[in-house]
């Protein structure tokens, strides 16, 4: 299974084999990874589930599609340009190693 790490604002972090098919979020939701809240469950209506992805992320993240992108305006903690909706970076076996930062707040 693809291993994902959270890295929290503190910089403790939490690395969790994750099943293909699911997504960064859900899989932070299931164990309780503190710092993502994905209070809509995924359907790009909240930007509780942002994350900041590493220039080193694998290349197989798809990009950011027009819906995430207008979502992303509404995050609580600054956009940069690595930000990213958790909900909607599903998890691929090209996406081991993958890193995410979590921000210092959701709401
Ligand atoms: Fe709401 Fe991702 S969980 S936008």
């Amino acid at each position: 299974m693809p291993r994902i790490t959270y890295v929290a604002a503190d910089q403790s972090e939490r690395t969790l084999d994750l099943p293909v098919g699911t997504t960064v979020m859900r899989g932070a939701l299931l164990h309780d990874v503190d710092g993502i809240a994905g209070q809509c469950g995924g359907y790009v209506q909240c930007a509780t589930c942002h994350v900041y992805v590493g220039p080193d992320s694998p290349a197989a993240l798809d990009a950011v599609d027009s819906e995430e992108d207008m979502m992303l305006e509404f995050t609580a903690c600054p956009r940069t340009r690595d930000s990213r909706l958790s909900c909607q970076i599903k998890v691929t076996e090209d996406l081991d190693g993958l890193r995410v930062r979590l921000p210092e707040q959701q709401l």
